[in-house]
């Protein structure tokens, strides 16, 4: 089964996933990183990770959780394969349908996921597109609900950019309740699909300008880089966004004890402040740690062994 988007799950299979990511951590707690999970699920399978962007977590955590799993993983860029050099998507696909088990793919355009995913035969996981970033809200939800309780009991306030990981958000708020508001300027709500779709679930979603209306009363404020692998007007970006840079004022609008998560790499004291980030509820680097284990998870349900 492919993991593509949370929208393409139900509640019991996220929550399934989220159970499996928390059990594994708790079992590893006084493993090395290196050592093995003694059962090993993925033992004889050969995992490639595919990257047409740069990344320093999903890479890495990606290929620590597939050893750690008993697996065997390789790593490539787009520009060294043929697939910069014009060989299609889908033959790709094929081809390294016939040497690996699954692939999780990276992609400039979310197009070339789902071309990816409708050629291969084996799995293929979302590694982040330009559209959704679903494996870093896996962990970010994980988070969350190891510090505030389940997600259904919590208001979320996304500040700034509208982007992918904010769409991957909605989805998840979406699917697993919550309340989410989305505090960012009118050029850079989130994509119309996506509000659509939360409409459709009545999931309690809005998008609001005013970035202390959207904060008030959140039990976690998140935010992301002005500029993302995507985006060009640097400049715009900046100056749209600045008035939504999450600051220790801002915090103080949210509720007590509010956490604050990005999903990283951070521009320090653009979107957010030396402050803030070292803050005593900044949870950014258990969200990276919390990666490892969701992926972990994912994995193991995408080969049917959760
Ligand atoms: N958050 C995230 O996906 O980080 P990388 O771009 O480093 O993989």
């Amino acid at each position: 089964m492919h993991f593509l988007d949370l929208k393409d799950f139900n509640k019991s299979q996220l929550r399934t996933i989220l159970k499996a990511a928390r059990t594994r951590k708790q079992a590893r707690a006084r493993l090395a990183q290196g050592e093995l999970d003694a059962d090993q699920p993925l033992k004889g399978k050969i995992i490639a990770l595919v990257f047409e962007r740069p990344s320093t977590r999903t890479r890495f955590s990606f290929e620590v959780g597939i050893r750690q799993l008993g697996g065997d993983v390789f790593t490539a860029s787009g520009t060294e394969m043929q697939l910069g050099r014009g060989e299609t998507v889908a033959d790709t696909a094929r081809v390294l349908s016939r040497y690996v088990d699954a692939v999780m793919i990276r992609s400039k355009k979310r197009e070339t996921l789902q071309e990816f995913a409708s050629a291969a035969t084996i799995p293929v996981i979302n590694g982040l597109t330009n559209m959704t970033h679903p494996c870093q809200v896996m962990a970010d939800v994980m988070t969350l609900e190891e510090k505030n309780g389940t997600l259904d009991h919590n208001k979320v306030a996304w500040v700034g950019d509208g982007n992918n990981v904010c769409a991957s958000w909605i989805e998840a708020i979406g699917i697993l309740g919550g309340e989410m508001n989305i505090g960012c300027p009118d050029s850079l709500v989130p994509a119309a699909e996506f509000m659509t779709w939360a409409k459709a679930q009545n999931a309690k979603v809005q998008v609001m300008r005013d970035v202390e209306a959207a904060v008030a009363g959140a039990n976690c404020v998140i935010t992301d880089a002005w500029v993302s692998m995507h985006d060009e007007d640097i400049e715009n970006r900046h100056n749209l966004l600045r008035p939504y840079q999450v600051n220790e004022a801002l915090m103080k609008g949210a509720a007590k004890n509010a956490l604050f998560m990005h999903c990283l790499p951070a521009h320090r004291n653009e979107e957010v402040t030396d402050g803030v980030m070292d803050g005593p509820y900044s949870v950014v680097f258990d969200e990276a740690e919390n990666r490892v284990h969701a992926q972990k998870a994912i994995l193991l349900s995408c080969f049917g062994k959760l």
